[in-house]
């Protein structure tokens, strides 16, 4: 039978997997695979990936996802490539060969660096034009790193040797065989040297770092012509026509299209992204304001709040407490805790991020009696999750108000989200509704959109939105007087846990 060319393959790059998704033209995954990579840690807060562990990683996954759907390489239409954002690639422009591990979003090693920026006065700066605030977390400073600590990475690098890329851009540049050097704004926007504002990557900024406009990509929409891969690859040459960071695709995945909607991704940290449209709105509570896409030349704006660990904690309760065999067992263990202890867990593991942003912070435990046991520990890791959330919420709301006043409802997605127990609690932490979707893969699905929308597979923004579908509800259940004075010992336990307290 003659292969219909209606399919479409999302990569979805994330920090510890890679995975391959293929979307059948009603929108329904047909083949999935999922492979992990090594993660690198050389020193103590430093976190790299080999660009090659990487690379391999998505070659095989392709493959292995087009052979689950039984298609061709011939048989899809466009590709979607979402990624773990931040994450600092270099390589030589006449090789592709990497000069160095790329350094990992959750990487440290630039904070002192931060702390001398800050200390000549200048973020307010850098808050300004990128809408990010002066941290580790963002490519820029580890950019800086690398042209710094790589043996004449600077002056070839200033001779239009080098190549810096996010993720995205390493992977369109191998799998373009080198013919394009390209990024979408939403990556673009997390580098700490993208002018949010303008939309064009800042000189000023790229002089305070010593950065080269000559090693930069250059910046398209997010639904365009990325390239087309190499005929060699996978058999057939497939056009590259939507990228995205993948918090943003998963603002796209969930149909957060209009100003006021808000989706949290649990995965190994949490990232909440409130979609604010056109306008661009300055937090003044130590969020980070945001592209949450660019389509056809116009930009909408997010507010976001990123927390650092998440699945991590419980990761943590099974790998290094041993309280559990399996993530998944954490929220059942946690149904059996004594509701009368007030226990809390501050994962501040990495320091804290949003919108504490205490990098020298570390992790705390407070209400511990004879009484505590594997069951409160797990109720305390997974409340962590749903109390920060709800600091970002507050801050959101701050920030922004929707216009039409109607309280938030959260759409949810992540590892973490199948815990019913863990969204029952969110909801009653946040004192808001809890949306969990029919489709989890929503990040996958944000990246397939941009590339299928593009290719005319798929319906528009609007029609796509009407097709997100609400699994369950998780309505506020717990009392005022308990949820107050729930949030009453948080608030403590984090100040406890700050640096300077
Ligand atoms: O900002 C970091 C974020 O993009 C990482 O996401 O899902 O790869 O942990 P994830």
């Amino acid at each position: 039978m003659a292969a219909a060319k209606g399919y479409v393959l999302a990569i979805d790059q994330g920090t510890t997997s890679t995975r391959a998704i293929v979307f059948d033209k009603d929108m329904k995954i047909a083949g999935f695979a999922q492979e992990e990579f090594p993660q690198i840690f050389p020193k103590s807060g430093w976190v790299e990936h080999d660009p090659e562990d990487i690379w391999s990683s998505v070659l095989s996954t392709i493959r292995k996802a087009l052979k689950a759907a039984k298609i061709k390489a011939e048989d899809i239409a466009a590709i979607g490539i979402t990624n773990q954002r931040e994450t600092v690639v270099v390589w030589d422009r006449d090789t592709g060969k990497p000069i160095h591990n790329a350094i990992v979003w959750q990487d440290r090693r630039s904070a002192r660096d931060c702390e001398k920026l800050k200390a000549k006065g200048l973020e307010k700066k850098f808050v300004r034009r990128t809408g990010l605030i002066l941290d580790p977390y963002f490519s820029g400073t580890k950019l800086a790193w690398l042209l710094s600590n790589v043996k004449g990475a600077r002056a070839r690098a200033e001779k239009g040797e080098l190549c810096f890329g996010t993720v995205d851009t390493f992977l369109i540049w191998r799998l373009t065989g080198g013919k394009s050097f390209v990024t979408d704004a939403t990556n673009a926007s997390r580098t700490l040297i993208y002018n949010i504002d303008e939309n064009r990557w800042d000189k000023t900024l790229l002089d305070i770092l010593k950065i080269p406009a000559a090693m930069l990509p250059e910046v398209k929409d997010c639904a365009a012509d990325f390239g087309v891969t190499e005929e060699a690859l996978f058999g057939a040459e497939i056009p590259i026509l939507g990228v995205a960071g993948d918090q943003q695709a998963a603002v796209i995945g969930q149909a957060c299209f209009e100003p006021g909607m808000v989706k949290s991704t649990y995965g190994t940290g949490c990232f909440a992204v409130l979609n604010t449209g056109t306008q661009m709105v300055r937090s003044k509570n130590r969020l980070l304001t945001t592209i949450a896409y660019r389509l056809d030349g116009e930009t909408v704006y997010a507010l976001e709040g990123s927390i650092f660990i998440a699945g991590a904690a419980v990761q943590w309760l099974r790998d290094g407490l041993g309280m559990v065999e399996k993530a998944s067992q954490t929220g059942e263990l946690a149904a059996q805790a004594d509701p009368q202890q007030d226990v809390y867990l501050v994962p501040a593991f990495t320091g804290l991020g949003a919108p504490h942003w205490d990098a020298e912070a570390r992790g705390a435990m407070y209400g511990l009696t004879r009484n505590t046991g594997p069951a409160e520990f797990a109720a305390a890791a997974l409340e962590a999750v749903c109390f920060q959330t709800r600091d970002l919420l507050d801050a959101m709301h701050k920030d922004w108000r929707s216009a039409s006043g109607e309280d938030t409802v959260l759409r949810v997605d992540g590892g973490m989200v199948a815990s019913d127990w863990t969204m029952q609690r969110l909801a009653d932490l946040i004192d808001a509704p809890v949306d969990r979707p029919t489709i989890l893969e929503t990040t996958a699905l944000g990246a397939a959109w941009l590339a299928a929308s593009r290719a005319g597979l798929w319906p528009d923004r609007k029609t796509f939105a009407k097709t997100w579908a609400r699994e369950r509800r998780f309505e506020p259940e717990m009392n005022a007087k308990t949820r107050s004075a729930r949030l009453k010992g948080w608030k403590d336990a984090v100040r406890r846990t700050l640096s300077d307290a």
